[in-house]
């Protein structure tokens, strides 16, 4: 993901979220400078069809919705997925499997073993797929929606 893609990696996100679990321009910005290998866009004949927005963070508390990423106070050791996203009309083809997997492939090569997200409006049960499970947070996360659920999965070690 560049800046090039930020105005169709947010259409992308009108299309899939109601308004008010919409994020701004800064919070994707502040993602991309601070972890440029592990926010990624999947392009399909009309331009950008789905994005990944992830970086390093610190395990057992999310980072602010629609915030500009706070400066670590602590050793980032998970992969904190912030946003997995498809335009409705390329749903259906793998391409949030195909995400995932490039997204987890740069996470190990930064040396993380955990990844952690906070699911939003019921994709709970998508992320169980991946193998995630819901994990006790250590704030209220009223910012990421009535429905939001954080998870948490381990990581394949490196080779
Ligand atoms: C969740 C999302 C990224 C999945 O995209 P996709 O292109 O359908 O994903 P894939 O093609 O890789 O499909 C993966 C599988 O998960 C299933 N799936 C998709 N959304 C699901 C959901 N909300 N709950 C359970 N299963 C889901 C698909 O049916 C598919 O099943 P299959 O392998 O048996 O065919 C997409 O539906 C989306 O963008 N939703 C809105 C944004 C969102 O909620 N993102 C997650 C925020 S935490």
């Amino acid at each position: 993901m560049t800046l090039a893609d930020l105005p169709q990696v947010l259409a992308v996100q009108s299309a899939c979220y109601p308004p008010d679990l919409h994020e701004g321009p800064a919070a994707f910005e502040s993602r991309m400078a601070t972890s440029p290998t592990t926010n990624l866009v999947a392009e399909g004949t009309g331009g950008v069809a789905a994005y990944l927005l992830s970086h390093p963070w610190r395990s057992g508390s999310p980072p602010p919705f629609d915030a500009v990423l706070p400066p670590a106070d602590a050793p980032l050791d998970c992969w904190f997925i912030q946003d997995l996203a498809v335009s409705p009309d390329h749903r259906g083809a793998a391409l949030a499997a195909r995400l995932f997997e490039a997204g987890a492939a740069a996470a190990a090569k930064l040396s993380l073993s955990r990844s952690e997200l906070v699911a939003v409006g019921g994709a709970d049960a998508f992320w169980r797929r991946l193998g995630y499970r819901p994990v006790g947070a250590s704030r209220s996360l009223q910012d990421y929606g009535a429905a939001a659920v954080h998870m948490a999965r381990e990581l394949a070690a490196p080779e």
